[in-house]
């Protein structure tokens, strides 16, 4: 078994996170359980994000300890315990003693002790406060709220810390990126005039699965109006003649994820309003990119691809008003009919990842500093059924997303997705050639 980085990376974040906290600190970060999907089924497992950076366990239930009750820090990671009858129907269970051996903790432990432990390292005499993260175990939860204990959310101190990735998470976000950036490649390569959703869906997640991935999310594959819808994961119709596709999918490796949209007339031939729709969307992605710069406040990549944007709408007659009428008081101006949804996200274990790098995130935003990953991934959206806004006839049930995930260097912005074709002849090129 091997963990997806060494136990000394594992033990720099650790003294990174602890070093923060005071004497007296109970540390308590739980991993999910099995979630029921129906009778005796389950949804496919995925392990609390913080969990698999601190200890890298990636089994279901486990609880990652640390405290400093005398005078040094102290780490465990409680698990099930080893039950023949579990393991005949669900597969080996690794227990304390395998974990103790093999994982960058000092002890392991059964999941059993933990309550009775819990008790004494509260009542410590050097007992200050928990540190925990809340809604991921609700017993947890529960045991910390009836013992009335003075407690401090984790994320505080760990969310900084997984904003800059180090060169071992690089390498793995790159073939991440990379894996969905081919899967897009063959999915365009299937396109043809009644191609289902479902079908390119299937291509796409195939490809994952068959390289030992799997989604990050869940795929959204819309033709035609659908592709306007922002979340839209039905993927059940056919795409018509004449139609848009966009593809927003990416895949997990080592738990990193990877987040890539195109969009692309299915039967290989954008149309002239699709063209003009597309290279706005391209011009304002690219121009996001390059505000995407060290030391650069985290809004600059959105007021970049925002103006383009912006001034495009209004240069295609869909808006009649000036620049910064159509940009608004803080960004928020009519522009925002057609553009719904923020420019970009943090990337990393979780597909919107932690650091304070989205829109509506209380807290300070970063700015841009080495070692950031983050997608940049404008678009505009003209759905038919829309009565709110002006649609244009021509425009009617269009929508465009490109979306690309990029890493920030002192040398500027590097685009990890680079393999996944984005130019209209690129793409012209690819779609519908099969395999
Ligand atoms: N796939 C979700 C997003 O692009 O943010
Ligand atoms: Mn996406
Ligand atoms: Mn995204």
């Amino acid at each position: 078994m091997n963990l997806p980085f060494t136990h000394d990376e594992y033990f720099d974040r650790q003294s990174s996170f602890l070093d923060q906290l005071p004497d007296g600190s109970v540390v308590i970060i739980p991993t999910n359980m099995k979630k029921r999907r129906s009778n005796d089924t389950n949804f496919p497992f995925r392990a609390n994000s913080y969990m698999l950076y601190l200890s890298g366990w990636d089994h279901p239930g486990g609880i990652w300890v640390a405290h400093n009750l005398d005078s040094s820090w102290e780490t465990s990671l409680y698990v099930r315990p080893n039950d023949t009858k579990s393991e005949i129907w669900e597969g080996r269970i690794l227990g304390p003693d395998f974990v103790t051996q093999n994982f960058p903790v000092d002890n392991g432990y059964s999941i059993n002790s933990f309550d009775d432990d819990f008790i004494q390292y509260i009542q410590h005499q050097n007992f200050s406060s928990i540190i925990s993260i809340d809604g991921v175990d609700a017993h947890i939860d529960q045991l910390i709220y009836d013992h009335n204990v003075p407690n401090l959310d984790a994320r505080k101190f760990l969310d900084k810390l997984r904003l800059k990735k180090s060169e071992n998470e690089i390498e793995i976000m790159i073939k991440s990126a990379e894996l969905a950036s081919q899967a897009h490649i063959l999915a365009m390569k299937s396109g043809n005039s009644g191609v289902s959703e479902c079908h390119l869906q299937s291509i796409i997640e195939g490809y994952f699965i068959s390289n030992r991935s799997r989604w990050a999310y869940p795929s959204i594959v819309g033709g035609g109006d659908n592709a306007t819808i922002l979340h839209y994961s039905i993927n059940q119709d056919d795409i018509q003649d004449g139609e848009l596709v966009l593809i927003d999918a990416g895949c997990e490796i080592e738990g990193y994820a990877s987040d890539i949209t195109r969009t692309w007339p299915v039967n290989g031939k954008f149309t002239d309003p699709q063209r003009e729709i597309y290279e706005l969307v391209l011009n304002a992605e690219k121009a996001a990119i390059q505000a995407c710069q060290v030391g650069a406040p985290w809004r600059s990549f959105h007021e970049a691809a925002s103006k383009v944007l912006a001034q495009g709408l209004i240069d295609l007659g869909i808006l009649d008003c000036t620049l910064q009428e159509a940009l608004g008081d803080d960004f928020n101006g009519p522009y925002r009919n057609y553009f719904m949804h923020g420019t970009g996200h943090l990337l990393g274990l979780d597909v919107h990842d932690v650091g304070g790098g989205r829109q509506g995130d209380d807290g300070p935003s970063p700015v841009f500093t080495s070692g950031m990953i983050l997608t940049v991934e404008p678009g505009l959206y003209f759905a038919s059924w829309r009565t709110d806004v002006s649609i244009p006839s021509k425009y009617s049930g269009i929508g465009v997303r490109i979306e690309d995930n990029i890493l920030i260097t002192d040398n500027g912005p590097i685009v990890l997705t680079s393999s996944c074709p984005k130019e209209i002849d690129e793409i012209e090129a690819l779609i519908g050639t099969g395999e």
